[in-house]
């Protein structure tokens, strides 16, 4: 599976060395995320690039779930405007929106780059913090947001294949 190793290279990272994503990458993880399969193509995903340092530090005071935040130096919050997505439906938006996250993670593996998702819905009150702090209209819905940045520690080829997990033709 060596042309896929850079899926099983992929793990959440929690410590960085604060180097800048480069504009270009930024923008290559940008354009997968939207190449992920959405719900009848409604593409509901929305992004903030967040590489300015206090307000990094500021979402880090809103998502303790994120302490490493800053020190990643970069981040991608994804929010969902419900307004567009199919059926105006929530469920559908995180699930077109985590598959966006997936595809930048990925990408984010093969080009070498450390990342971490780290979990806004369902938690209200973080959901609330975000929302604040970006101001965000009320059809605009954080989701997730993903710390970014150059891994300060090895990155470990690991699988969690369990074939109990696995059923063929039935239950
Ligand atoms: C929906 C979701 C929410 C998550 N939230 C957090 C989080 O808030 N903070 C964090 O450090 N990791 C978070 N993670 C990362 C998981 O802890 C991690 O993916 C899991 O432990 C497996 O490890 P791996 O990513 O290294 O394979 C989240 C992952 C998912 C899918």
């Amino acid at each position: 599976m060596n042309n896929l190793n850079f899926i099983f290279n992929r793990q959440s990272v929690r410590q960085y060395t604060g180097q800048k994503v480069e504009d270009e990458k930024m923008d290559q993880l940008l354009h997968v995320a939207m190449a992920a399969p959405s719900a009848r193509k409604k593409d509901p995903w929305r992004f903030i690039v967040l590489q300015d340092g206090e307000k990094l530090a500021k979402l880090q005071e809103i998502l303790p779930n994120g302490p490493f935040l800053t020190e990643a130096a970069n981040a991608i919050v994804v929010l969902g405007d419900l307004n567009e997505a199919w059926d105006n439906s929530l469920i559908y938006m995180i699930q077109d929106c985590s598959a966006a996250v997936q595809n930048i993670m990925l990408a984010a593996a093969k080009l070498e780059l450390g990342s971490c998702w780290l979990g806004v819905q369902p938690k209200e009150e973080r959901i609330k913090g975000v929302s604040e702090f970006f101001n965000l209209p009320k059809n605009i819905i954080p989701i997730a947001v993903i710390a970014l940045g150059y891994p300060a520690c090895e990155t470990i080829f690991k699988s969690r294949y369990n074939n109990n997990f696995v059923h063929y033709n039935r239950w």
